[in-house]
C-alpha cells in the first residue's frame, strides 16, 4: 500500500465506490485503453505484487487481472484451493494476514461474499471481489465502461436483465442505483434476485417483469448469463426445465431499441441463455466486454495502489 494513504479501500461490492469514482476509472480505462492499443508502455505498479486467489474456474478473471498486472510493470501470484492451504481448512483470516505481508494488493474468487469480507477485514492491502455468490462487480464495472464506450452515458437508461438473479443481476441493481438508469429484470419463479443481498436504498432503479419480452421493450442494453452458476451444478436439471423461456433471442432483440446493445459476461451456452444468432449477431458486443474487464481491472488496481492520479 503507498504510504500516507489513510485507509485501505477495498472492492467487495459495486456499492463500495461512488458515482464519481466511476466517472474517474472510466476515464482512466480510457487513457490505460488507448495506450495498450498504441503499444505505449505504462508501468506504474513495478515491483508491486497481485495475488490471485481462485477457489472457482476462471478464463477472463484470470487473464485479465494477470496480463493487466503484468503490463503495469507488476508481478502476480496465482492460488487456488486445491494447490494451497485455504483448501486445507486454514482460517481465511490466517491467510489474509499472511498474505497480505507479502504482496500489495489481493483478487479474489470465491463462493461466500462473507468469506470474501473475512479475509479484506483482516488484509493489510486492498482486496477486490473477483466474484462470489453474490456479486461481480469487476464484470459490471467492464459492462458499463462498455456500454459507454458505444452509446456514452448510462444514466437514464434502461439495462434488461433477462434470466437468473444471480451475483450478476445482483449487481446490475446496485449499479443502477449508484449511476442512475433502471434495470428491468425478468427471472423465472423461484430464482428472483435477493434484495436483501442487492441491499438497494430504495426500489425505484428496478421494474419486475414475469414475461422476459416484456422486460426488453424499449431497452437500451439487453443482458443475460448462464442458467446455472458457478456453485449450483447439482440444479443443473432442474434449472434447465424452469429457464427454458429466458433464452434472449432474436424476437427480444427485436422488442429492445434498434440500437440496443446485447452483452453476456461469458462463458455463454448458446441455446440455452442466449440464441446463437443474437450473440453471433451484429448488436452483440460480448468481445468488447471480455476485453474491456483488462483495461477497467488496470483502472481499478491503479486507483487502489496509487489513489488518484494527476
Ligand atoms: N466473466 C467472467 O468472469 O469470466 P471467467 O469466469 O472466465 O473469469
Ligand atoms: N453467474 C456466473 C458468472 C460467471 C462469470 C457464475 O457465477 O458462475
Amino acid at each position: 500500500m503507498k504510504p500516507g494513504l489513510p485507509l485501505i479501500r477495498h472492492y467487495l461490492q459495486f456499492k463500495d465506490f461512488r458515482a464519481e469514482e466511476y466517472s474517474y476509472l472510466f476515464e482512466r480505462a480510457a487513457i490505460i485503453k488507448k495506450r495498450f492499443k498504441n503499444y505505449e508502455k505504462y508501468t506504474p505498479l513495478v515491483d508491486r505484487t497481485l495475488a490471485m486467489i481462485f477457489e472457482k474456474a476462471s478464463t477472463r478473471t484470470r487473464v485479465s487481472f494477470e496480463a493487466g498486472m503484468y503490463q503495469m510493470g507488476g508481478s502476480v501470484v496465482h492460488l487456488t484451493t486445491g494447490d494451497s492451504q485455504l483448501g486445507r481448512a486454514e482460517p481465511v483470516e490466517d491467510s489474509a494476514r499472511v498474505i497480505s505481508r507479502m504482496v500489495d494488493i489481493v483478487m479474489i474468487r470465491t463462493y461466500e461474499q462473507s468469506k470474501l469480507e473475512g479475509f479484506a477485514a483482516h488484509s493489510r492491502v486492498p482486496v477486490i471481489n473477483g466474484l462470489t455468490n453474490e456479486y461481480h462487480p469487476c464484470q459490471i464495472l467492464a459492462d458499463l465502461y462498455t456500454y459507454i464506450e458505444h452509446r456514452g452515458s448510462i444514466a437514464g437508461k434502461v439495462v434488461a436483465w433477462v434470466g437468473d438473479g444471480n451475483n450478476m443481476a445482483h449487481t446490475w441493481l446496485q449499479a443502477a442505483e449508484i449511476l442512475g438508469f433502471t434495470v428491468h429484470i425478468s427471472t423465472p419463479s423461484g430464482y428472483e434476485v435477493n434484495l436483501e443481498v442487492a441491499g438497494l436504498r430504495d426500489a425505484s432503479c428496478f421494474k419486475v417483469f414475469k414475461n422476459p419480452l416484456d422486460a426488453c421493450r424499449g431497452a437500451d442494453l439487453v443482458t443475460t448469463d448462464v442458467w446455472t452458476s458457478m456453485g449450483y451444478e447439482a440444479e443443473n436439471e432442474a434449472r434447465k426445465a424452469a429457464f427454458a423461456d429466458w433464452c434472449v433471442d432474436a424476437e427480444m432483440m427485436a422488442a429492445a431499441k434498434p440500437d440496443a446493445l446485447f452483452m453476456h459476461c461469458l462463458p455463454a451456452h448458446r441455446g440455452e441463455e442466449v440464441a446463437a444468432e443474437v450473440i453471433d449477431g451484429p448488436q452483440s458486443v460480448v468481445w468488447d466486454e471480455a476485453e474491456n474487464r483488462m483495461h477497467v481491472q488496470k483502472a481499478l488496481m491503479e486507483y487502489l495502489l496509487l489513489g488518484r492520479i494527476g
